[in-house]
């Protein structure tokens, strides 16, 4: 085994340890000793949508196709860091659908050797074409973005959007038998979103509905500053999840919901991120709130990121890049799996998230 930076044991003490624990013996460990066993890759940095909170109105400058990581050296990378660890992949973009063969990519990708999951993050709008390929390739776990069941509430936030593809995406996905199905809604004050709208598409289906602080992030002078980010978030417009909850509860239960109870860990829809869940009394389908703002949880982050340009990074709010395409493209396997050393090295303890990010979302990968 390679010696990983930030072990404070020796490698014979942890395989050992991991053995006893029925664990396989390759497990990335950072600094702080956080495990790390989940990848997001981003396969485009496109979008047929613009929400106001991830992309600038006038959109931001792609980055060339020749910039972009081929499938091959993706599926490379995806197989050091599966050495390294990494067992739950997630595609993202962008708009990941926008990427030609992406079901061909899952694929490839789930046959690896230790990787367990495959998991996309996506607008929907695509689903109803690609669903099926997705959950054949072995894309089970989908999350899709929806941040209002009101079709001009929703069209203003993705400029443009129609809702009605966005829940068509969401039909495909149960008819394909993907599970679980996620709905992310990004919660603005500004947006005035019917939040118990949203939570009643719970009751009768098993979706999960996730309530999710919106974050300043990117907003630098790559993109004029047009849009959201740090220029444009404001302390009054951030809804914290303590508020939502407490909205939900009363909204709910005047609206016939029922009760919100707790949700044990246990009965939770088996999440890999920081989600706390909820239930409406005799629901189908959970309710989570995720507060990167008002609860961080960066104590048990277990991620990294790689970009679709090819960085491999540590954190959200980190603009620290590790040039992974530049070794896929000119270096050599152990180079790949000494960027990731580096990388798991440098990941911060915690994130500043009022000082905000450079890059936008969409380049990240949301
Ligand atoms: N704050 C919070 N979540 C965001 N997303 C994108 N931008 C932001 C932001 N500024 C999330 C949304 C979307 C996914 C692609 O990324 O949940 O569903
Ligand atoms: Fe596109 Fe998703 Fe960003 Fe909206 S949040 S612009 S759907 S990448």
């Amino acid at each position: 085994m390679r010696a990983r930076p930030g072990w404070d044991v020796d490698d014979s003490d942890l395989v050992e340890r991991s053995l006893r624990a029925g664990l396989s013996a390759a497990m990335a460990t950072d600094a702080f000793g956080r495990r790390i066993d989940y990848l997001r890759i981003s396969v485009t940095d496109r979008c047929n949508l613009r929400c106001v909170y991830c992309m600038p109105g006038g959109g931001v400058a792609w980055r060339d196709q020749s910039e972009l990581l081929t499938f091959n050296e993706i599926v490379r990378f995806a197989a050091a860091a599966a050495d390294e660890g990494i067992s739950k992949i997630r595609l993202t973009g962008g708009e990941p659908l926008l990427r030609k063969g992406i079901a061909d990519l899952a694929r490839r990708l789930r046959a690896l050797n230790g990787v367990e999951s495959i998991a996309i993050t996506t607008n929907g709008t695509l689903l109803p074409r690609l669903a099926r390929d997705l959950a054949a390739a072995g894309i089970e776990r989908v999350n899709i973005s929806l941040d209002s069941l009101d079709p001009d509430a929703y069209s203003g936030v993705t400029r443009g959007g129609r809702l009605k593809n966005a829940l068509a995406g969401i039909d495909a996905a149960f008819a394909a038998g993907m599970r679980p199905i996620k709905i992310n809604v990004v919660v603005m004050r500004s947006l005035r979103q019917d939040l118990v709208s949203l939570a009643r598409l719970t009751r009768d289906r098993p979706v999960h509905v996730r309530f999710i602080e919106c974050m300043p992030i990117g907003g630098g002078d790559d993109c004029g500053g047009a849009g959201w980010g740090v220029d444009d978030w404001t302390e009054a417009n951030h809804v914290p999840s303590d508020e939502i909850l407490a909205r939900l509860a009363v909204e709910g239960a005047e609206a016939g919901l029922g009760e919100l109870e707790s949700v044990e860990p246990d009965d939770a829809p088996g999440g890999w991120g920081p989600a706390n869940y909820y239930r409406f009394e005799g629901a189908e389908g959970t309710i989570g709130v995720i507060s990167p703002l008002s609860h961080p949880f960066c104590s048990q982050c277990n991620r990294l990121r790689l970009t679709a340009d090819g960085n491999l990074r540590t954190c959200l709010f980190s603009d620290e890049d590790f040039d992974a395409r530049r070794v896929l493209r000119h270096g050599t396997e152990a180079g790949l799996h000494s960027l990731i050393h580096a990388a798991l090295a440098a990941k911060p303890e915690s994130h500043n998230l009022r000082i905000g990010t450079v890059r936008r979302m969409s380049q990240i990968g949301g």
